[in-house]
């Protein structure tokens, strides 16, 4: 672990302006510095540095932060890693406290395997480029499928001898211990090499270190495998690697999109093509850990399937927990019987970017218009129509997307919205409640905490906290009710309690309280929720903090007020509304209709500013944010309405 004496020493030495010139141009203008942004595409610059003060901002994508968060987001690097790249630049000597032998033995035995796996790509590439039999079946094989040498040289690729065991001998004759051979995969409990007569795909990991390998045969053979792939290895985890995400993040952040594909060859093709957001789930369905490795990057994913009706339908099953996490998803189906590659070599480049742009479905209007078809005139299958698709919506995280989805879904299945909302209701509230008890399982396994790690915590960024405007009013307002009413019962039927009703649709959103307070009382409830305790009047009138004590002494003795700001604000009127007294069912639906009012007009803020920017850009994309656009606004008058209030 390097010392903090070091930490220090190289925080103070890094400037900022000198480690981002390594990989954005900037140029002066006045105190400032600016520069194209490497976090998002753009042609005009809004990447500022500030040498002075020792940080960056885009005024475009909102990204910002100091030497230190710079690397760590564009390079994806822990804390410690960003410290030691540093270091290195600055050459300076960093000190370490003294690693236990036991810790020592399992880091040397991990770069050894690492080792191991390079000296086997350059063995697999210098067959395929520089023996008679390499060139003639492998690298021929290759460039048949049309792909150049560079991407073949990039990707790593090689080709494996039909010998028995050319590759062990050579490389226990050049020192490389046996046993990791055998423990990577690369040499067969009898000594043999595992690869053979195969054209060789290198899998690489996030930082570009090689950690297992593809080997495809060159024939048709009905009895052997296409692949054949490193088995599970110490540092090989199927389940948690994308192919090509190595070569694919830097453009994956920049186009804030993943492209994601099934096969190798799908890869290299596309990126071949100048599309190089791309990574291929290699054949299986995605993990969780494959999801989460995207949402490093980004929230969007385009997930290319071929043209097989019943093959996408087991696919579509899997979807929910990408959804779950909160990740945006479209699908593009390819004509019957193309793959990626093979749809863009018959195409070209421009044909088939063009398709993948047109033929891009959000993924659950995809499947309601899917089951819409199969079901048109079944009441049976209409109704498990339904059900699947409210599944699938409640598994958005985001409240407002809900909304969204229920209402375009509403439309393409031709039935009430209201349904809809109620079935999505239930599920979120049902599935809030399986979350508490699954807390509170793990609540009851948790061992002693363990000593944390000061150095895998991030250093803070320069987040710019939202300067307080007028929105106290609804947060406070949500406080209210979770104060005076939080333990009244919102839904009988469902045994749910208006906290937890509340809550849970704003789980999301807790982080954007304008109010550090109101915030704070949030969190500690939804906390309190989870861990199966009750949010009630008495909680809060014995609250161990004597401010959040005497706020709610004073939110129960004047329960009724309207902020003049929110008035001005947001122009709306609130004069004809009254607060029903002991109503804390419909009193806190109301409250979070306001509180998305509030998220809305934000929204549809942020959402012109875009329309703007791209307008300039002469990019067509402005369309889609015009119709987004329509749609919020429509949303956001209809919620005002319902509100009695009246938008200008
Ligand atoms: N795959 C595998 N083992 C197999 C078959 C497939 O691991 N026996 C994985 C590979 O990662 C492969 C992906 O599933 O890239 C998709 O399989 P497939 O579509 O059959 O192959 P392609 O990638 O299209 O390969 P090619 O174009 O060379 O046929
Ligand atoms: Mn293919």
């Amino acid at each position: 672990m390097i010392k903090p004496k070091s930490v220090e020493e190289v925080l103070e030495t890094a400037k900022v302006e000198e480690v981002i010139q390594d990989y954005v141009n900037l140029k002066r203008r006045g105190v400032n510095m600016i520069g194209l942004c490497p976090f998002h595409a753009e042609k005009t610059p809004s990447f500022t540095v500030s040498p002075s003060k020792g940080f960056y901002k885009c005024f475009g994508c909102g990204k910002g932060g100091d030497s230190v968060s710079f690397l760590m987001e564009l390079e994806q690097m822990d804390f410690p890693e960003a410290i030691r790249h540093l270091a290195k630049k600055y050459g300076i000597q960093l000190e370490e406290t003294e690693v236990s032998q036991e810790v020592r033995e399992e880091q040397q035995y991990q770069e050894s395997l690492y080792l191991v796996n390079e000296y086997a790509k350059q063995y697999y590439q210098d067959q395929l480029f520089n023996t008679d039999v390499g060139k003639s079946v492998g690298l021929s094989y290759f460039k048949e499928r049309g792909f150049r040498e560079e991407v073949i040289k990039k990707f790593g690729l090689g080709f494996a001898p039909n010998k028995t065991d050319a590759f062990t001998l050579k490389a226990t004759h050049g020192g490389y211990k046996l046993d990791l051979l055998k423990k990577l995969g690369l040499t067969s409990e009898y000594g043999r090499d595992f690869f053979r007569n195969r054209v060789m795909f290198a899998i690489h990991n996030l930082s570009g270190k090689v950690i297992g390998f593809g080997g495809r045969i060159l024939v048709k053979d009905v009895k052997a495998p296409k692949y054949i792939n490193t088995p599970e290895t110490d540092i090989y985890n199927k389940s948690k690697v994308l192919y090509g995400a190595f070569f694919a993040k830097r453009d994956i952040r920049k186009e804030d999109e993943c492209i994601l594909v099934e096969g190798y060859t799908d890869v290299l093709s596309l990126h071949q093509a100048g599309i190089e957001n791309v990574v291929a789930s290699s054949g299986t369905s995605l993990t969780v850990d494959q999801i989460r490795l995207v949402k490093r990057y980004t929230e969007n994913i385009k997930i290319l399937y071929d043209g097989d009706l019943a093959g996408i339908k087991a696919a579509l099953r899997g979807m929910g927990m990408v959804l779950e996490e909160g990740l945006n998803v479209k699908i593009v189906l390819l004509p019957e019987g193309e793959d990626p590659d093979s749809y863009l070599k018959k195409v070209g480049t421009e044909a088939f970017r063009e398709y993948v742009t047109q033929q891009a479905k959000d993924f659950i209007m995809f499947q309601a218009g899917l089951l819409q078809e199969e079901s048109a005139g079944d009441p049976v299958k209409k109704a498990k129509l339904i059900k699947d698709i409210v599944d699938s919506i409640a598994r958005i995280p985001d409240p407002l997307k809900r909304s969204l989805y229920v209402r375009e879904c509403a439309r393409i299945m031709e039935v009430e919205e209201q349904l809809l909302v109620n079935e999505a209701n239930k599920v979120v509230s049902q599935r809030f409640k399986k979350g508490q008890h699954e807390q509170e399982r793990a609540r009851l396994k948790e061992e002693a905490p363990q000593p944390e790690d000061v150095f895998s915590i991030p250093p803070p960024t320069h987040r710019e906290k939202q300067a307080a405007t007028g929105d106290e009013f609804q947060e406070k307002d949500i406080i209210r009710i979770l104060i005076a009413g939080g333990g009244a019962v919102f839904d009988e039927e469902e045994n749910i309690s208006v906290a937890q009703y509340i809550l849970s649709n704003i789980e999301d959103v807790m982080d954007t309280f304008d109010f550090p307070l109101y915030g704070q009382v949030a969190k500690n409830c939804h906390e309190r929720l989870l861990a199966g305790e009750p949010v009630n009047t008495d909680y809060f009138l014995n609250h161990i903090d004597e401010d959040i004590r005497q706020m709610a002494i004073n939110m129960l003795s004047s329960p009724y007020e309207y902020s003049e700001n929110w008035e001005k604000r947001w122009e709306i009127f609130l004069s004809s509304q009254k607060m029903p007294d002991e109503n804390f069912a419909s009193d806190s639906t109301q409250a979070l209709k306001r509180f998305k009012l509030r998220k809305l007009n934000k929204m549809i803020r942020q959402n012109a500013e875009k329309i703007k920017q791209l307008f300039e850009q002469k990019s067509d994309d402005y369309m889609t944010y015009l119709k987004l656009d329509q749609k919020l606004k429509g949303m956001r008058n209809e919620l005002a309405e319902e509100l009695g209030t009246v938008v200008l």
